[in-house]
């Protein structure tokens, strides 16, 4: 069976990564840059076209100042670091979310300018998420249909996605979040209806390509019905 073709990763533990170190949480934020770095390769080796990551929530703006603000200065500078190899390897990369004014001026403008770079890129999609709500998603959605005056009945879940943000970005297969959490915490609620769940209990700033490949693995192994009492096309009806 072929790799999946969304994978989404929730990333978490990174603060208790550090309070086991005995250390700030900003140290675990920055630990995670490498286990990104290496599960964007992973998934593009893999065959995986499409990787979206959740980097940060609507509900995440609740955190301490100083929190925010070290979060912010580390994206910039991760992102800066990052553009011209993810350039080269044929990424194409999109933010999700980025709709707030307290999100740094430098910061959108590098998002805007690695997404325009990457734009032609025919590879894998990386999606981040960030200052992303699956419900503000659904919200804005329902505010653009009405804003079109479309009748009520001609919404239906075709018409209704096309007006999600990124709405060709197909559904998600599988769903991988660390540290043993078991929840959804409002990531891409439209998108993932149908996901399959794994929880690894890693934290974060631990996970690495072999225990991606390890979740692709028990990805392989779960039967998908889809309402259906078989799984008879499951990569056709898993991907809209
Ligand atoms: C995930 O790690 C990173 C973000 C939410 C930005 P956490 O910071 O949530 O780590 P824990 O859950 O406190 O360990
Ligand atoms: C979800 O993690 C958001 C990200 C990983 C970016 P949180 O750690 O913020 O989620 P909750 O608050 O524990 O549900
Ligand atoms: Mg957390």
């Amino acid at each position: 069976m072929s790799a999946p073709l969304h994978v989404a990763c929730v990333m978490d533990g990174n603060g208790r990564w550090a309070e086991q170190r005995h250390l700030p949480r900003t140290a675990g934020h920055r630990a995670a840059e490498s286990a990104v770095i290496d599960v964007i390769e992973a998934s593009r080796t893999a065959g995986v076209r499409w990787l979206s990551l959740y980097a940060f929530s609507t509900e995440n703006w609740r955190r301490p100042d100083d929190e925010i603000d070290f979060l912010m200065g580390l994206v910039r500078r991760t992102l800066r670091k990052h553009a011209l190899s993810m350039c080269a390897r044929g990424i194409r990369c999109r933010f999700l979310g980025v709709s707030d004014p307290r999100i740094p001026v430098g910061l959108a403008r590098d998002m805007a300018d690695l997404m325009e770079l990457t734009r032609d890129n025919s590879g894998m999609t990386l999606t981040i998420a960030f200052d992303h709500g699956g419900r503000r998603d659904i919200v804005e959605a329902a505010r653009a249909l009405i804003r079109e005056r479309v009748p009520a009945d001609e919404v239906d879940e075709r018409s209704f996605a096309a007006h999600l943000p990124c709405p060709d970005t197909p559904d998600v297969d599988l769903v991988i979040r660390t540290s043993g959490e078991q929840r959804i915490s409002n990531f891409m609620l439209w998108q993932v209806a149908y996901a399959e769940w794994v929880f690894p209990e890693m934290l974060w700033p631990d996970f690495r390509a072999e225990h991606f490949l390890e979740c692709l693995r028990a990805y392989r192994k779960r039967e998908r019905r889809f309402g259906d009492v078989r799984s008879p096309t499951p990569m056709v009806k898993g991907s809209r």
